[in-house]
């Protein structure tokens, strides 16, 4: 067998590599610890609360099945935002895996769907009120807004009817398409093949019968380092699922142990860790229209980027100072943001929360200025040489 010597292999995989196959394993432990929690739950107004309670003092392991799930769906986050951000520093969804780039962003727009549905199951406190305050957003579009929420409502408020509606989206409806979606993903990818963190295309240099010369062989040497990868992310959630599944009421927020209320508001509403960033984009501006389009423009910009950012070389090892300057700005706004989205709105955090979104999408207009005529370094031709 063939080692490859250390520097070539930090050249074609390092860490950054891991979370694809990562968040594969996430999606098969969701779909697998959900089907066991569907065994036990109830999807009834009356009964959905109680359901979970019984699962987890009642049901043998149920309460491993359940943080399993809810750790889970922390998990898959962390996963995902660090896969989007490898592509980011590496270029991965310039030409010729715009599709691939576009596959992930409707995964990681199913995905919140999926989370976001999946918390109205407890039907506790948070549950209920995180439910009404984002189902309400729609009711700041013009006309059809008030149609609108009442239809995917199916009542006046949150009710028996969004439970059940909900239940149906979350455990069969929305993994379907999670799954199409992921195989799109991957059969895109595999059209065009991985970039890597030299942002080199091995497919313009090919021996005579038509094998890139700097490919290497996925059995043993991606099989052998994804299995570190998943060894060593099981400790990491081994250690959340045991030690801290409440995650100190960040993963599973307290008043979500108190029933749904419908006459009761929590003091406190905030959604769960990963969607704090828009959820405090949405805060930062005062109109409720206008923040809701802010909100859904810091998601819609995301699928622009292979068409603004339009610097040749792809890999941050080989680009300017200003880029990486840029890219450091809009992680410190991704991260402040989502901390100022778990916090109850005071004056100072909202200006804070107002700088940091124009950060966010100063980022992006930076970038589609500045990446024309960047200053980059000479990329090599090979990543073996
Ligand atoms: C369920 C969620 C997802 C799964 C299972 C998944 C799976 C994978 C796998 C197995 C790979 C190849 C291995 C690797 O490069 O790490 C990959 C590559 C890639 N994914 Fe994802 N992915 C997911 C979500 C996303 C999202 C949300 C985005 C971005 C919006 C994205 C963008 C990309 C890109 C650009 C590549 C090519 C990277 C490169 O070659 O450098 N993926 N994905």
């Amino acid at each position: 067998m063939n080692i490859l010597p250390n520097t070539t292999h930090q050249r074609i995989f390092n860490f950054w590599y891991f979370f694809g196959s990562l968040a594969l394993l996430v999606l098969v432990i969701q779909i697998v610890s959900g089907i066991f929690l569907t065994m036990h739950y109830k999807p009834d107004g009356a009964l959905a609360f109680a359901s979970v309670e019984y699962i987890m003092r009642d049901v043998p392991y149920g309460w491993l099945i359940r943080y399993i799930h809810s750790t889970g769906a922390t998990a898959f986050f962390v996963v995902v935002y660090l896969h989007m951000f490898r592509g980011l520093m590496y270029g991965s969804f310039k030409k010729p895996r715009e599709l691939v780039w576009l596959f992930g962003m409707f995964i990681y727009l199913a995905l919140m769907a999926e989370a976001f549905m999946g918390y109205l199951l407890p039907w506790g406190q948070m549950s209920y009120w995180g439910a009404q305050v984002i189902i309400s957003l729609f009711g700041a579009l013009p006309i059809i807004g008030d149609p609108l929420t009442l239809w995917i409502r199916g009542d006046y408020v949150i009710s028996d009817a969004t439970l059940n509606r909900f239940f149906a989206l979350h455990v069969i409806a929305l993994p379907i398409v999670l799954l199409g979606l992921v195989v799109a993903h991957i059969i895109a990818l595999h059209e065009v093949g991985s970039n890597n963190p030299e942002g080199i295309e091995i497919k313009k240099n090919k021996d005579a019968n038509g094998i890139p010369l700097d490919g290497i062989p996925f059995h043993p040497y991606y099989s052998v380092k994804d299995i570190v990868g998943v060894i060593v992310f099981l400790m990491f959630f081994a250690a959340v699922l045991f030690f801290a599944p409440e995650g100190g009421g960040y993963l599973l927020e307290y008043a979500n142990f108190t029933p749904a209320d419908p006459l009761k508001t929590p003091e406190h509403i905030a959604p769960v860790w990963y969607f704090t960033p828009f959820y405090a984009i949405l805060r930062a501006v005062p109109d409720k229209l206008l923040g809701v389009i802010a909100m859904g423009a810091a998601i819609v910009v995301l699928f622009l980027l292979p068409w603004l950012d339009n610097c040749k070389v792809k890999s941050i090892r080989y680009r300017s100072g200003m880029f990486k300057l840029l890219l450091a700005a809009f992680v410190i706004s991704f991260v402040a943001l989502g901390w100022l989205g778990m916090q109850p709105a005071t004056p100072g955090k909202t200006l804070a929360a107002q700088i940091f979104s124009i950060i966010y999408f100063g980022f992006f207009v930076a970038l589609y200025i500045t990446s024309k005529n960047e200053k980059t370094k000479p990329v090599p031709e090979r990543i073996t040489k």
